[in-house]
């Protein structure tokens, strides 16, 4: 009998939605092309490996594969983004026939899942670009998936998706229909770039517990748990508390874990983005920027050796602190969030992909990498069409804890700790809520250097005035 889902590439999140299909009764066939020089078949081991897999069929031929599939044929690649998914089209499409459909479940660019689906729609080949997020056990028990692209193409594989998606709180699949072309995949960079200042503010949290306050890392696992019971819990807050207190032969694991952020590089198209669609990011720059600066390791110890940390005074009494970090932390993850939702709001009007942000919030709400209460409540703030800074449950809470925010940045940076995170978040709440800036200053330099022209309080926004600025009078 032929199998009625496809998977190629038997990674770390291949093999998990294997066995998270095959455990909802799928019949599937998955492929891993052959690695050169090894004996071993990629595919066939995964089986051998994992129970769940043993009705599965492993090949490592393509052609069989795409033989073993029933009509029209569903194939997920899990493969990485890049070239390399082209390669596998390229490969794939001359097996297919007209109707099928493959779906891109990597971290692909946006703009390449475009691409890749305009190209094969000229093939007839109906193509899903697919966010997901879980990691390893997500994949396994319940990914976040954020399909897009060809609709045609997703009514197919929607009953397959809707089986191994991660539940909501009322038993929805955290998954829908993102839009056309290459929103899943766009949304799904936001969501990593949400992600990274998550994950940024929380290190910044962290070095401010254990280096200023100087609290034993189980001490803020505690002081974290509490966060977690009065709301202000998420995934990574959870994760984080069990990473504090890992112990490995007596020691905190944590503490011989160099500090060499990496990343795959999407936080940085997130960045650049942001620019394209003219939408603040403040946050995430920082935060890509604070995984950059770590990177440079060695010029960090040597700059260190030549400017010597001040010393500074441990304050005697941590709580007040703390009660202030817990509102400011609240804060700055509002403030990450608004921006990251302003970034596919103003993408979904530009592109026309019609994106209904309360259906995203959902659909993070469980089995992602974001998942939180606060993400929860965000599906009933879009829902009501407010946003996320002036929605009735969160204005007031952002009108009383900006001062706190501004307590807890200053004392930190006074005691010498970098808060890239929490400061650009500051930042950008302090001058969002600012009627009149001082960019009345930098246009008239750009007049003054440039003659570029300004516009002026009282007349149209039109009419652009220069001013012979030496001269001391106004053309
Ligand atoms: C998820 C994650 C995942 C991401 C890795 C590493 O939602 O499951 O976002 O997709 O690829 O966590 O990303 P970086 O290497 O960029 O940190």
């Amino acid at each position: 009998t032929l199998s009625s889902f496809g998977i190629i590439g038997m990674g770390v999140m291949g093999k998990s939605l294997a066995i998270n299909l095959a455990g909802h009764g799928v019949k599937l066939s998955i492929y891993n092309r052959h690695v050169e020089g090894e004996e071993e078949k990629v595919a066939q081991k995964a089986v051998e490996e994992n129970p769940e897999l043993k009705s599965v069929k492993a090949f490592d031929q393509l052609a069989d594969f795409v033989e073993s599939l029933e009509q029209p044929r569903k194939i997920l690649m899990m493969i990485p983004a890049g070239q390399i998914i082209d390669q596998q089209i390229a490969r794939l499409e001359t097996f297919l026939d007209k109707g099928d459909v493959i779906i891109d479940g990597g971290n692909s660019h946006y703009k390449d899942s475009t691409k890749r689906q305009k190209y094969l729609e000229n093939e007839g080949i109906l193509y899903v670009s697919m966010g997901v997020s879980g990691g390893e056990e997500g994949a396994r028990k319940g990914p976040s998936l954020m399909p897009g692209g060809a609709k045609e193409g997703f009514d197919l594989v929607q009953p397959f998706l809707e089986k191994i998606a991660a539940k909501d709180k009322q038993g929805r699949p955290c998954m829908h229909y993102v839009g056309q072309e290459g929103s899943g995949h766009f949304v799904k960079m936001v969501h990593n770039s949400i992600e990274y200042a998550e994950m940024q503010l929380l290190a910044e949290t962290y070095n401010l517990m254990r280096y200023y306050l100087q609290l034993s890392p189980e001490a803020i696992s505690q002081e974290w748990k509490k966060w977690e019971k009065s709301g202000s819990g998420s995934f990574l807050l959870k994760i984080s508390q069990n990473i504090l207190t890992f112990k490995e032969d007596g020691d905190f694991l944590l503490d011989h874990i160099l500090d060499l952020a990496a990343q795959k590089g999407i936080g940085g198209w997130a960045v650049n983005e942001a620019m394209d669609f003219h939408v603040p990011y403040s946050p995430l720059a920082e935060a890509v920027m604070a995984r950059l600066i770590s990177s440079q390791k060695d010029k960090r110890i040597h700059l260190e050796k030549v400017f010597k940390k001040s010393p500074f005074k441990v304050p005697e009494d941590p709580k007040p602190i703390l009660e202030n970090l817990k509102i400011a932390y609240d804060l700055v993850r509002m403030i990450n969030h608004d921006v990251g939702f302003e970034l596919i709001r103003e993408a979904g009007e530009q592109k026309q992909w019609s994106l209904d942000l309360s259906e995203i919030a959902r659909t993070w709400s469980s089995g992602s990498i974001i998942q939180s209460p606060l993400m929860e409540e965000l599906v009933n703030v879009f829902a009501s069409n407010s946003d996320i800074l002036t929605s009735p449950k969160m204005e007031p809470l952002i009108k009383n804890s900006r001062k706190v925010l501004a307590i807890v940045v200053g004392e930190g940076l006074m005691a010498g700790m970098a808060l890239p995170v929490m400061s650009s978040a500051l930042n950008y709440i302090l001058s969002m809520t600012t009627a009149d800036s001082p960019a009345n200053l930098i246009q008239a330099q750009r007049d003054y250097f440039g003659g570029h022209g300004y516009q002026r309080i009282g007349k149209s926004r039109e009419k652009f005035f220069h001013t012979q600025w030496k001269a001391g009078k106004k053309e």
